[in-house]
């Protein structure tokens, strides 16, 4: 799809970020930023057919978002630390991806839960203060597309119970990305 039609699906033609929301809409434009290398990183795991199916999807949703945000937030707000985030996110997509297609989907399950939090309080912000209804449209179109990520990999994880293990990992994505947010609204 070409740019600006991609850009108007999103309803992000004419979003300007207020600049109380500049250190949030930096968080981000950081996150899709891992998002799209995590999809990266478990692309490599191509022997796997489930893995590869679930990551070229989901790494087409992640571009766009990434899209979305480099159009909304000019280049001098963004995060200093992107080459971090790309390395974390394609070491994260990588190992997970390797330990095989149900420890993908638990990583897959937990970060799309972190994201659909991080974009909800964004979004509820915005409601409550009646400011920038473009901005709030666009962030409800990226979190409505992270929570169908997060079926897709709940659904495929399969039905049987979190063993210790994966529970652990999953509080370590968790408490990882909560850490990436904070400093990406610093830096
Ligand atoms: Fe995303
Ligand atoms: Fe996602």
């Amino acid at each position: 799809m070409e740019t600006f039609k991609l850009i108007a699906k999103y309803k992000a033609t004419n979003v300007s970020v207020p600049k109380n929301m500049i250190p949030s809409i930096r968080s981000d434009h950081a996150g899709e930023t891992g998002a799209v290398w995590i999809y990266l990183g478990a692309k490599c795991v191509f022997w796997n057919k489930k893995i590869k199916k679930m990551s070229i999807e989901h790494y087409e949703t992640e571009k766009n978002h990434l899209l979305v945000m480099k159009h909304i937030l000019p280049k001098a707000n963004r995060s200093k630390l992107l080459i971090l985030w790309r390395i974390l996110g394609f070491s994260l997509g990588f190992l997970s991806a390797l330990s095989g297609y149900r420890t993908f989907c638990i990583t897959i399950q937990s970060v799309e839960t972190f994201v659909e939090k991080h974009y909800q309080e964004q979004i509820k912000f915005l409601y409550k203060n009646s400011i920038s209804f473009d901005l709030l449209k666009v962030l409800e179109i990226c979190c409505e597309e992270e929570v169908e990520h997060k079926i897709d990999a709940k659904r495929d994880k399969g039905s049987s119970k979190n063993t210790f293990f994966e529970n652990f990992w999953s509080s370590i994505i968790s408490s990882g990305s909560s850490v990436a947010v904070k400093a990406s609204k610093l830096i």
